[in-house]
């Protein structure tokens, strides 16, 4: 067996770089069978900047496919339920394995910029839901992330860390160039863009559009069991989506838990007046003739 030290040399990842984008080395080296994997028409993507609320939106999606039975959604954890498709860990089944273990219709959930998407997701014309959330409380969460997911290193002072996600030089790289680059795709795609702060504001809203997207029809009890179970309470409350289950190596849900505050507007809380300043001179520059808008809080 490994020593503990020998544990956690396996588990940080250093940094490398996938066609421009920071990523996690173990994850660059199981790119050519990402790159090469085949959607099943039936797929149904979940895609995200980290943060952005991936997992609320995997729990709503799980909930919606099982027509609001919560018995059925605790079958496994989250990352079972929908797999993570570039994931890649030493000695861990890779999200490609388990995808390919997965029976149809699948939830597919990623990270990766549009541009890196495999193309068989364009090919076989799968449906592709977006959310996005504002980037000070995605800079926020992701600190905090960093420090309780043993894949990082230590992100240093929160200062620190703010200045490297203005320039991108985190995980998965730029968020400006992420939402971005997904936003403008839905100008060809079927894509469904939808907003954290929207879902915080109205989830019942954001349901419905989800339902008409996917061309499907629930009672408003279904939707009130699936809004009551994937509430910030309940989910942090369930060990089938609260990331509690994953080794406590991997993840120190002491240092700060995975379901955190689950608010808009966190930030405050956090940024100085200073920062803010900062951060929003750069965010006007880089969103700079985007008719994509954030609501901050
Ligand atoms: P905070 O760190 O701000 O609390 P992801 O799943 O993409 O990693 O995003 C994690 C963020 O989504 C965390 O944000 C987490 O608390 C929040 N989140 C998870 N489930 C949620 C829910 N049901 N309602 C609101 N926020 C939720």
């Amino acid at each position: 067996p490994l020593s503990a030290m020998e544990q956690e040399a396996e588990i940080t990842q250093e940094m490398g770089s996938l066609h421009g984008i920071p990523l996690y080395k173990s994850f660059i080296e199981g790119w050519p069978q990402v790159k090469a994997f085949q959607a099943r028409p039936d797929d149904l993507l979940i895609s995200t900047y980290p943060k952005s609320g991936t997992t609320w939106l995997s729990e709503i999606m799980d909930m919606i496919y099982h027509d609001g039975d919560a018995e059925k959604c605790r079958r496994d954890a989250i990352y079972n339920r929908v797999p993570f498709l570039e994931l890649k860990a030493p000695m861990e089944t890779s999200g490609v394995e388990l995808l390919e273990n997965t029976p149809s219709p699948r939830l597919v959930k990623t990270h990766l910029p549009v541009q890196l998407l495999p193309n068989s997701f364009w090919e076989k014309d799968c449906k592709i839901i977006y959310m996005a959330r504002n980037p000070k409380d995605v800079a926020i969460s992701y600190y905090y992330f960093h420090q309780m997911a043993k894949i990082h290193h230590d992100p240093g002072t929160k200062a620190e860390f703010l200045e490297n996600f203005m320039a991108g030089k985190v995980p998965y790289g730029s968020w400006y160039d992420h939402v971005r680059g997904w936003w403008e795709k839905k100008q060809e795609k079927k894509i469904l863009y939808l907003f954290y702060e929207d879902m915080k504001k109205d989830p019942r809203q954001e349901v419905q559009k989800i339902l008409q997207f996917l061309g499907k029809e629930l009672t408003e009890g279904t939707v009130d069991r699936i809004l009551h179970h994937t509430s910030f309470q309940e989910m942090k409350k369930n060990p089938a989506a609260n990331y509690e289950t994953v080794l406590p190596t991997l993840m120190d849900h002491s240092i700060s838990p995975f379901l955190r505050k689950g608010i808009s507007g966190d930030w405050k809380n956090h940024f100085t007046v200073a920062q803010n300043e900062r951060f929003d001179q750069h965010y006007q520059k880089l969103m700079a003739g985007s008719d994509l808008h954030f609501q901050m809080e």
